[in-house]
């Protein structure tokens, strides 16, 4: 047997890291670190604001963007739901849709004030332009842009989406993106959400924070000149 390796699960054994190798991945993350509390501190009681289309990431990526940046995770949706009572299914079904965008600018105007946090927001509700200036006001935003095919996909999934319970839902979303984007774009940061583990692009999203607030950015990266951040 090999003494220079170590047990690991599953019987593999690995060689370990070389020092310097370790030490570098050290710093790595006490970089990391330090330019995650650097945000913290920038954002004083603003929140991070995610917004972006059905499908694009935001609830995946915001919970993990919150654990990163060690602060309170809120879904608007999940929050308008406990103040129904009802699904948005069921919100939308019984009530209409003009009723649950109501809902929908009453829940986000007070979560807002209970920055800061990361809040991500449903599909619609940055269309909305109370809420907008609101976020504009105590927010951050993210537009999280994914492309059609990605979008299709991962709502595909799931059969919670009122505006998609139609017989051509690829036509729903292509009309959304078409009216939606161009307001989606009024964000502060735009990162695209790729085919990718959901930590790569929260990876993305904290360097574009980093560069938006004036925080160190990783020394490992190079510093981006596109404002897309991909
Ligand atoms: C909607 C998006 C949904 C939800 C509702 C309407 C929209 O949230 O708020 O079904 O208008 O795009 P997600 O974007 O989280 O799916």
């Amino acid at each position: 047997m090999d003494d220079s390796t170590l047990p690991c699960q599953h019987g593999i054994r690995l060689r370990p890291l070389p020092p310097q190798m370790t030490l570098r991945l050290a710093e790595n993350s006490k970089d990391r670190d330090r330019q995650l509390a650097q945000i913290r501190q920038s954002l004083g009681s603003r929140s991070v604001v995610l917004i972006g289309l059905m499908g694009a990431g935001k609830t995946a990526v915001g919970r993990r963007l919150a654990n990163w940046l060690d602060l309170p995770f809120t879904d608007a949706d999940g929050e308008i739901e406990a103040a129904a009572g009802q699904s948005i299914k069921e919100i939308f079904a019984e009530h209409g849709e003009a009723y649950f965008r109501e809902g929908e600018r009453k829940v986000i105007a007070r979560l807002l004030d209970g920055g800061p946090q990361v809040l991500a927001t449903g599909g619609g509700a940055y269309m909305n332009p109370q809420t907008r200036a609101a976020i504009k006001a105590k927010g951050l935003s993210i537009w999280l842009k994914a492309d059609l095919r990605v979008l299709l996909k991962r709502v595909g999934r799931r059969d919670n989406r009122p505006l998609l319970s139609v017989d051509d839902p690829e036509a729903v979303m292509k009309k959304l993106m078409a009216e939606r984007n161009p307001i989606y774009a009024e964000a502060d940061i735009t990162v695209e959400s790729r085919e990718v583990p959901h930590e790569v692009v929260v990876g993305t999203v904290v360097d574009a924070l980093a560069d938006k607030l004036g925080c160190d950015t990783m020394p490992s990266r190079k510093p981006r000149r596109k404002k897309v951040h991909r």
